[in-house]
């Protein structure tokens, strides 16, 4: 039912567009429509973690552990990078990972930025249909679970490269803290253990045995040891990205597939490349943007966004209040179905990005907002006239070195646990990153996301990301490293969390932490964190013609904000353990 109402949507579209006419005036009346600040939320207080010279903040304390300890031996934020991924791949099995892919975005001390895009592919046997069944319909599940749901793995060729080209410590020094970790074990968090505990079914499912499954629950505090896992990092740690793409690795993934009936093959191993890209770069309020590029979303949408919302003066609406949220929302959908139409894998297709981020394209979508009046999504089309243009898992961490050197990357199996399958004798989680693409025009994947034939499955093709990891500078200093997970809400995660630092004041902690809202578009609702709205906020957004739906806790926001002073102040996510610390 659901998924005919957005089909109907995506094709009728072109019929409904709202997009006015070119030359339309700019929205600065609008923009200072009076607000209802006294409708505002409280923002709770929250305390930072405050260091001198360095900084992590990841969503698991043995990461963080780890890669302050690589800082402090001398290594960069590169090298730090490189270890905390792989202790994400041991400590964190629900999104961090080797079987997975991610999007590394950094900044120099010297101003050289980088974005290094280690997605997954599609298999060169997949096809643009694979998820169908005879009637053209979205099998249930088979994008999301077992075998046919992974992607070629990016990230150990991501880490490969990113320490290739801008690390300093061996590579040996910094793969070595994973493997001993995978080997002497570590407890689980309550919060892990129940994770675990939620998923034995589909392990069961998928794997004859695995670390991770066992008759009896797991209990917090118990400690979990991975041998398998231990061993395949041990052959990265010798080896590099051979001793994952080639070798007893592959030998025993491509295994793993021809047992559960998946595709990927030694020649699509063999074939992996992470790519070099070419940062997006924005500007907010006098601050730089610095954020990832297609196969992204999320950096052409967050600057989408932020250019749709400069003019409207969000601080004296009051945090929150009515009038902000109705800002927000209305910019959201709007960039949601731009996603939607327009973006997908720019080695596949053509991207418009640079009409994308046209000040006067964005500026222009926003004149169709009604003062006072949420504007139906149904009313709501990708915008038209670009010219030339035809046609629960994730994780994220933020590292600063005592150079100023600073590393956003977000990394990702997709749903959590991803596919569920445990490459046996390997002891690593594949991704079911092929969910992310569209497998039938119009219909919504985990997230819920719309999309087209920008983001059709094709082989060795990216799947579009929402991931959004984002470096904000200010006369041309460090100002704040940012991103987390979250699927299609991460893109409005980072938006508020730059809103809440640079509109609203708030401190790294209170950022993270300041309970948030969600809308992207299709379903035409505003998804509302408990504290996130005062009743009477509420009341008015409905009077509106918002429906709001309440949703559990969703994101782990990270943050790293450089004070004027020098100090970083970190910002890690109470919804999860995440963590900050440094030196
Ligand atoms: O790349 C993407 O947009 C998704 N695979 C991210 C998934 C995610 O963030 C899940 N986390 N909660």
């Amino acid at each position: 039912m659901k998924h005919f109402s957005y089909l109907l949507l995506a094709a009728g579209l072109a019929a409904c567009t709202t997009a006015p006419p070119a030359g339309s005036p700019a929205v600065s009346a609008t923009a200072t429509a009076p607000a209802s600040p006294s409708l505002a939320a409280p923002v709770p207080a929250a305390t930072p973690v405050v260091t001198q010279k360095a900084m992590v903040v990841s969503a698991h304390p043995e990461a963080t552990r780890i890669g302050v300890e690589v800082l402090q031996r001398g290594g960069n934020a590169y090298d730090a990078a490189v270890a905390v991924q792989f202790a994400l791949a041991v400590a964190l099995p629900v999104a961090g990972n080797i079987g997975g892919g991610g999007f590394a975005l950094y900044r120099g001390a010297d101003g050289q930025t980088g974005a290094l895009d280690f997605r997954e592919t599609a298999p060169a046997a997949a096809t643009r249909d694979m998820y169908l069944d005879a009637a053209g319909n979205v099998v249930p599940n088979l994008s999301t679970r077992g075998h046919r749901a992974a992607g070629v793995p990016g990230t150990v060729a991501g880490m490969w490269a990113l320490h290739r080209r801008l690390g300093k410590l061996p590579w040996k020094e910094v793969v070595e803290p994973a493997v001993q970790l995978a080997a002497r074990g570590l407890a689980l968090t309550a919060k892990e253990a129940a994770g675990l505990n939620g998923q034995q079914k589909d392990f069961a499912q998928f794997n004859p045995t695995s670390a991770y499954l066992r008759n009896t629950p797991w209990q917090a505090g118990e400690t979990i040891k991975y041998p398998e896992l231990a061993r395949t990092l041990g052959r990265i740690r010798d080896q590099g990205a051979a001793g994952f793409y080639a070798g007893e690795t592959a030998d025993l993934l491509v295994a793993e597939m021809k047992r559960g009936g998946g595709i990927i093959t030694k020649a699509d191993l063999a074939a992996y490349q992470p790519r070099w890209r070419t940062p997006l770069q924005g500007r907010y309020r006098g601050y730089a943007v610095l954020t990832f590029p297609p196969p992204s979303s999320g950096g052409v949408a967050l600057l989408q966004l932020l250019q749709m919302l400069e003019p409207y003066n969000l601080r004296p609406a009051g945090w929150h209040a009515p009038q902000a949220v109705h800002w927000l929302t209305e910019a959201e959908r709007r960039v949601y179905a731009d996603r939607a139409t327009y973006l997908g894998d720019p080695d596949f297709g053509r991207v418009p990005v640079a009409q994308l981020l046209d000040t006067a394209y964005n500026r222009r979508r926003m004149t169709t907002l009604q003062p006072r009046r949420a504007t139906p999504s149904a009313q709501v089309a990708a915008g038209t006239g670009l010219p030339g243009y035809e046609s629960d898992q994730t994780t994220h961490y933020n590292i600063v070195d005592a150079q100023g050197n600073a590393v956003s990357c977000t990394t990702t199996l997709n749903g959590a646990y991803g596919s569920k399958v445990v490459v046996a004798g390997a002891g690593f989680l594949l991704n079911n990153e092929m969910d992310d693409f569209s497998s039938k025009a119009g219909t919504p994947n985990l997230y819920g996301l719309v999309g087209g034939a920008a983001n059709a499955i094709a082989p060795g093709k990216r799947m579009l990301s929402s991931m959004t990891p984002a470096i904000l500078t200010k006369n041309n200093k460090l100002a704040l490293v940012i991103g987390t997970p979250g699927g299609s809400t991460i893109i409005t995660s980072v938006l508020q969390g730059i809103i809440n630092v640079v509109d609203y004041g708030q401190n790294a902690q209170q950022a993270v932490a300041a309970p948030r809202l969600h809308h992207q578009w299709l379903p035409d609702q505003l998804d509302v964190e408990a504290g996130a709205l005062l009743p009477a906020a509420q009341d008015t957004l409905r009077a509106r013609g918002y429906q709001l739906n309440a949703r559990s806790p969703w994101g782990r926001l990270e943050i790293i904000r450089v004070l004027p002073d020098g100090l970083l102040e970190g910002g890690a996510d109470p919804r999860g353990d995440d963590n900050a610390a440094g030196y």
